[in-house]
């Protein structure tokens, strides 16, 4: 075997790991992928007609806070300047989103200062003071009251969860963010931005050693292989990163996750929502939110095609085992479950079990590469200086 390592799955964890162990062990590592590219869930591509890079897995904006991380993901690409910022639509009107003093006041047709919107909330949200909220929706109530609640937070979480928030469990949410100003960026981190020249071109850069070899098209668990599970059993140090579940044969059960179609479409247009995240917020719109994937970059409006726009409807729901599982459901069960897992886990000799799927966690980018670097300074390296 002339490898030291193989990596499963070429998400970020994956490429962290594999980038880390052949700069800094001299590894020679393999990388192995199911899908026909590298950049697992990040992945984007370029569409030809409208010059909009279309993140094939849901939209993808990068922000962090951590130090470590900034410093890392800028050894490989460059960011734009791009700043997130949502709106929804809601009874034919168009808001700001988080909900700020924006929203508040053009929802109530006031011109409420901060203190006095602050007064008004909590009074509405002592609806059901002296109750402990069982179910989602008097939590909801309870924590920003009834009219913003029902215009913005009870039909989108019934689209996400197919289900009437009156019966899913209060813990999905612990708080819901209010602003009492304007400011309406989305995220509160230190940096933000996209890769100037796109998400492959980032994941590119960071194999681009000779030491890094690429296997796409390659299923871990194919006999017909040679990097498959039982062929490299005690061989070779592996991280895994596909789902743990499927790891073990699903011999405990399965993991349950939620998870999104997209509906594409296109319009004769340049612009179809002046943003590019819109979401909607009652329920005669059957998709949470629209992608238009053009005004994640206006820094490359000129090279765009300017008559034609490409849009991604999203539409939530519970995944079977053949669909591309997303958003961790997290119930008790499954957290008893996982646990479970992660016991046998820990037990396989040799095996690194990360990334989202592997740990059955929801992450976001600057996440799960801090998670893959400190993975590979505590478990992967010791493996590698044997
Ligand atoms: P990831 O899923 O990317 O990679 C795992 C890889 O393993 C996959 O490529 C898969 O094909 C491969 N694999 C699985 N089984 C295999 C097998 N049997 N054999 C071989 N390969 C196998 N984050 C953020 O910071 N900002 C954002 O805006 C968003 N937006 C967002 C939207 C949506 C809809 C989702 C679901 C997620 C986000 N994220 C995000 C989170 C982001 O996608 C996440 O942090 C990373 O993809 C996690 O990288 P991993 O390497 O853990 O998994």
């Amino acid at each position: 075997m002339d490898v030291d390592l193989v990596v499963v799955g070429a998400g970020l964890f994956g490429l962290t790991v594999a980038q880390q162990a052949a700069e800094l062990a001299g590894a020679r590592v393999r990388i192995i992928d199911v899908r026909d590219h590298i950049g697992g869930n990040a992945y984007s591509y370029m569409d030809e007609e409208t010059g909009a890079e279309i993140h094939k897995y849901g939209a993808h904006l990068f922000h962090t806070s951590n130090q470590r991380v900034w410093d890392y993901v800028n050894r490989f690409t460059e960011f734009t300047d791009y700043t997130h910022r949502v709106y929804t639509t809601h009874g034919g009107e168009v808001y700001p989103l988080p909900i700020n003093l924006g929203t508040i006041n053009q929802f109530f047709h006031a011109h409420y200062s901060p203190a006095q919107a602050q007064a008004l909330i909590a009074g509405q949200a002592g609806e059901l003071a002296g109750t402990d909220p069982e179910n989602l929706n008097d939590k909801g109530i309870s924590l920003i009251g009834r009219p913003l609640y029902e215009a913005f937070i009870k039909n989108y979480t019934a689209k996400q969860w197919q289900t009437d928030p009156s019966e899913l469990p209060a813990s999905i949410i612990s708080r819901l963010p209010v602003r009492f100003n304007y400011d309406n960026r989305y995220f509160k981190d230190t940096w933000e931005g996209l890769p100037k020249d796109g998400y492959t071109a980032w994941f590119e850069r960071m194999i681009a050693d000779p030491r890094i070899s690429v296997s796409l098209s390659t299923d871990f668990f194919d006999a017909g292989q040679p990097w498959n599970r039982d062929a490299l059993a005690g061989r070779v140090p592996v991280v895994y990163t596909g789902p743990v579940d499927r790891y073990f044969d699903y011999r405990l059960g399965e993991l349950k996750w939620r998870t999104v179609d997209f509906k594409e479409r296109r319009y004769d247009e340049d612009d179809h929502f002046g943003c590019p995240v819109m979401n909607f917020s009652d329920p005669d719109v059957a998709y949470t939110r629209a992608i238009e994937f053009k005004n994640f970059n206006p820094e490359r409006r000129e090279a765009q095609n300017h008559e034609r726009t490409v849009v991604w409807e999203e539409y939530s729901r519970f995944a079977g085992r053949g669909d591309e599982p997303y958003y961790p459901i997290n119930t008790a069960q499954d957290r008893t479950l996982y646990n479970q897992y992660r016991q046998l886990a820990a037990a396989e000799p040799q095996v690194i079990f990360g990334g989202r799927l592997g740990t059955y966690a929801y992450y976001d980018m600057h996440q799960v590469i801090n998670s893959a670097l400190i993975a590979y300074d505590k478990q992967i390296s010791p493996l590698l200086a044997k």
